[in-house]
C-alpha cells in the first residue's frame, strides 16, 4: 500500500502523478545514533506542541523515528507518553479540548495536511492499548474488520489466517474463530487486538503499555512478539517499564513532567550513559 491511500481523491490523484517521489520525498536518513549503516524516518515530529485547553501537554517535540525498529517512550506518568503517542495517528482528534501545533510526517506526507483521512491513516498506523479491547464479535470478525471498512478485494480468509500467525495466535484459536473474542484469556485478547492492527498491513504498530494489564508469562509472549514484528513493521511502544524498554528496544525517548523530550538515543546509551542529568535520575529511580 501507497501513502496515497491516506488522502482522498483530489489529492490522490496529485499524488499519484507524483509516482512513488510523494513516498520517499522528504525522508531522511539518520545515522547519528550509532546504528549501522543509514536509516529510514518513517515518522518525523517538528516542534510539536499539545494542549487540552490552556494545559501544555507536549512542549516543542521533534524527532524522527527510523522504520523497522522498536522506539520505546519511556517517562514518569502524565509526561505526555499517551498523547504523544495518539498524535502520531490523529487519536487526539477525538478528544474535543486537545490542540495541536507543529508538524507531524509520516513518510515525507503531514498527516495533519489537508485531504488526509484520517480513518485511513489509522489503518497506517494501527494501535494497541493498554487494556485488550476486543469487540464483542467472534475472533474472526475482530481481525477482518479493519478489511471490511477498507472494502479490502483480496481472500479475507487468508488474509485473517496471516495476521493470527503473525500475532502468534493462530494456532491457539483456528478451530474457533466463530467463537467470541472476548472468550479468550487476556493475553490471548491482547494478540487478538495485535492482529487486528496488522490485517490492513499497517506500517506502523503504535503500542500504549500493551503488557501492563497482563500476567508475566502472557507479558513475555507479546514481548517476543513485538521483537517479530518489527520485520514486517515499525513498533514504538510507551512503557512504564523500564526493564521492558531496556529489553525489547532499539531507541529510548526520554519524556519528562511537563511534555519535554529530553533524551532519544539507542537505547543502550540511555540506560548505560545518558547525557542528561534528568534521565540518569529518572534511569536510577531517583525521581519519577
Ligand atoms: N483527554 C484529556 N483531557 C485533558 N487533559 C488530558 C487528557 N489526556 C491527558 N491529559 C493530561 O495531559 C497530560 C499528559 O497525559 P498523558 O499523555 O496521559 O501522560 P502519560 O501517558 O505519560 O501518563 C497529563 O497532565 C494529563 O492529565
Ligand atoms: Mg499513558
Amino acid at each position: 500500500m501507497s501513502r496515497n491511500e491516506l488522502t482522498d481523491g483530489e489529492a490522490q490523484s496529485e499524488s499519484e502523478s507524483n509516482g512513488d517521489s510523494l513516498i520517499t520525498t522528504d525522508v531522511a536518513t539518520t545515522g547519528t545514533r550509532g546504528h549501522d549503516g543509514p536509516e529510514r524516518t518513517v515518522v518525523e515530529t517538528r516542534d510539536l506542541d499539545v494542549y487540552y485547553g490552556d494545559e501544555r501537554a507536549i512542549d516543542g517535540v521533534s524527532m524522527e523515528i527510523p522504520e523497522h525498529e522498536v522506539t520505546a517512550l519511556i517517562g514518569p506518568s502524565g509526561c505526555g507518553k499517551s498523547t504523544f503517542l495518539r498524535c502520531l495517528n490523529r487519536m487526539n482528534d477525538l478528544i474535543d479540548v486537545a490542540r495541536i501545533d507543529g508538524r507531524v510526517t509520516l513518510r515525507g506526507v503531514d498527516i495533519y495536511g489537508e485531504g488526509v483521512d484520517p480513518v485511513a491513516l489509522r489503518r497506517k498506523v494501527g494501535m494497541v492499548f493498554q487494556k485488550p479491547n476486543p469487540f464483542p464479535k467472534s475472533i474472526r470478525e475482530n481481525v477482518a474488520y479493519g478489511l471490511e471498512i477498507q472494502g479490502y478485494d483480496g481472500d479475507v480468509d487468508a488474509r485473517v489466517e496471516e495476521a493470527l500467525r503473525a500475532a502468534a495466535l493462530w494456532d491457539e484459536v483456528k478451530d474457533q474463530l466463530g467463537e467470541s473474542g472476548l472468550a479468550l484469556s487476556g493475553g490471548q485478547q491482547q494478540r487478538l487486538c495485535i492482529a487486528r492492527a496488522i490485517a490492513p498491513d499497517p506500517e506502523i504498530v503504535l503500542m500504549d503499555e500493551p503488557t501492563s494489564a497482563l500476567d508475566p508469562v502472557a507479558a513475555s509472549k507479546i514481548e517476543d512478539l513485538i521483537d517479530e514484528l518489527v520485520e514486517d513493521y515499525t513498533v514504538i511502544i510507551v512503557t512504564h517499564n523500564m526493564q521492558q524498554a531496556a529489553r525489547i528496544s532499539d531507541q529510548t525517548a526520554v519524556f519528562l513532567t511537563g511534555g519535554e523530550l529530553v533524551e532519544f538515543d539507542d537505547t543502550n546509551k540511555i540506560f548505560e550513559n545518558p547525557d542528561d542529568d534528568r534521565v540518569e535520575d529518572y534511569i536510577t529511580g531517583k525521581f519519577g
